[in-house]
This record gives structure tokens, sequence and C-alpha cells, in this order.
């Protein structure tokens, strides 16, 4: 259980981008958070694990409160956040099989390691995540030789290597065109389901999250718009989400 109270976040130039953010979200559960540019979605998903400091207001996740906690234990936690990122954050220029390993180390730069300095164990274990998101084949070639998809699968597989019980995507498909999307979601939705990582993304389109979410958390200039399920989202709530000239636009 991820418990949220009363979470606001003044930047340093006096702007607030999140207003006494209230939420609870059960283990396990695939949340879409959802909101016009600008809304606060990647400040409160940086919130949660910290890359962002909150500046009022408890996150208490699995009974800890994670605005409390030590370096040493921030480190502890994160090693069960996994994150993935709209630019996919890889380096370009090591292997896809390296830049998945990183994740073990937490946040070492991958450019650093050297990929005879993992032990057998590690590479088994990047080679089954890479697997898991279809891309097995691809472990040894440069991350820029893939696509932007295979590109953020490898940003799942990396991810994963550090089990994490739950997973921050800010915009994970953002770049991708929408064929492409499906199929980055689709391995999200088979980490739910499959290992019951809670998952928590932000998406710019509504069609994505009524496909993949059970849940959308709306927010409209840093508070907490709408909270339910995406089939509970008329045309006369999206209007109140995303303006009163926002259409709807289908991606399939
Ligand atoms: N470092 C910062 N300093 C000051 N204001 C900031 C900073 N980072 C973000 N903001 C402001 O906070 C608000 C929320 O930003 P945030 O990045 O969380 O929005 P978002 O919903 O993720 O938008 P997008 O869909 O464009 O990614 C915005 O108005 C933004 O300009
Ligand atoms: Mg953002």
């Amino acid at each position: 259980m991820l418990k949220i109270e009363n979470l606001s976040k003044v930047y340093e130039n006096g702007f607030q981008a999140l207003y006494h953010i209230d939420l609870e979200i059960p283990d396990g559960q695939f949340v879409a958070i959802i909101g016009l540019s600008g809304s606060g979605k990647s400040t409160l998903l940086r919130c949660i694990n910290r890359l962002i400091e909150p500046t009022e207001g408890q996150i208490i996740w699995n009974g800890v409160d994670i605005t409390r906690a030590t370096d040493d234990e921030m480190r502890q936690i994160r090693r069960r956040i996994g994150m993935i990122f709209q630019q996919f954050n890889l380096v370009k220029r090591s292997s896809v099989i390296t830049n998945v390993m990183s994740g073990r180390l937490g946040y070492v730069n991958p450019a650093f390691s050297l990929i005879n300095y993992f032990p057998r164990a590690e590479k088994d274990r990047a080679l089954a995540a890479l697997k898991r998101v279809g891309i097995g084949e691809k472990a040894y070639q440069r991350a820029s030789a893939l696509s932007g998809g295979q590109q953020q699968r490898v940003g799942i597989a990396r991810a994963l290597m550090q089990n994490p019980e739950l997973m921050l995507a800010d915009e994970p498909v953002a770049s991708l065109d929408p064929a492409t999307s499906h199929s980055v979601m689709k391995y999200l939705e088979l980490l739910n389901k499959e290992d019951g990582i809670t998952i928590l993304c932000s998406l710019h389109f509504l069609s994505l999250a009524r496909a993949y979410a059970d849940r959308v958390i709306a927010l409209k200039d840093g508070r907490i718009e709408f909270d339910g399920s995406p089939k509970d989202i008329d045309e006369q709530r999206f209007k109140q989400i995303y303006g009163e000239d926002a259409v709807q636009v289908e991606i399939h």
C-alpha cells in the first residue's frame, strides 16, 4: 500500500506544482496519471521516490515514511521502486545487456561498468529480463541501434533487475508511435498481472489509460480533478480535466 497524505510541492522559484494531494494506492493496482502538460504528473511521480523533495506531507509505503527516510534507507527503498522515463535514459553507446545490468547497481552510470565486471548470475538475470520484454536477441547490440520501442523495453528490463514492487513510469510511451506504444504498454501490463507489480504511469492519451489502467487519477493545476475507473470518464469529465476545447483523440 502506498499512502500519500497532504503532499505539496513548491519549487524554489515559488511555483506551487502540487496542492495537498491525498491518495491511497493498494498493492497490485495499475494506475494511470493523466492531465494537461504542467498539471503536476512528473512532480507527483518524482516526489514518490524523492527525485524531487516534497515540500509538505507524507508518503508512506508499506508502513515506512519515505519522506523521513535517511539516505541509507532511501537507497534501500529505491531498490524496490523501478522507474522508467519518456526519453528511456539509456547509455546509447553501451550494449543493451550492460544497460540492463546497470539497473542492478541502482543509480551507477553504466558507462563506468565494463561488461566483464558483472558476475555470470547477473548476466543471466539480465538476459531473462530482456527475454521477458521480447528482445533477448538484442542483448549484445549497442543501445543506439535499437528502435524507440525496443529502447523503452530495455528501460523496462533494466527496472526489472531491481525486482521492483512498484514501478513509476513517467510518460513511457510519449515518444513512440501508437502501435509501438501499445507494445510497450502490454509489457507493463504483463508485469502488473504476472508479478503483481504496482504501476503508476503517466500518460498523454486517455485511450491508453482506458486500455490498461484499473484506475485513473487526473491532475489539474496540481490538484486531483478525478480519481476513479477509466470508464467513468465521460465527455463532461473529459472537458473538466482537459478544458472545454479539448477533443478526445483515440490511439489504436
Ligand atoms: N524545477 C522547477 N522549477 C519551477 N517550476 C517547475 C519545475 N519543474 C516543474 N515546474 C512547474 O511545475 C508544474 C508541473 O510540472 P510537471 O513537470 O510536474 O508537469 P507534467 O504534468 O509532468 O507536464 P508534462 O505533461 O508537460 O510532462 C509546471 O507548471 C512546471 O512548469
Ligand atoms: Mg511530465
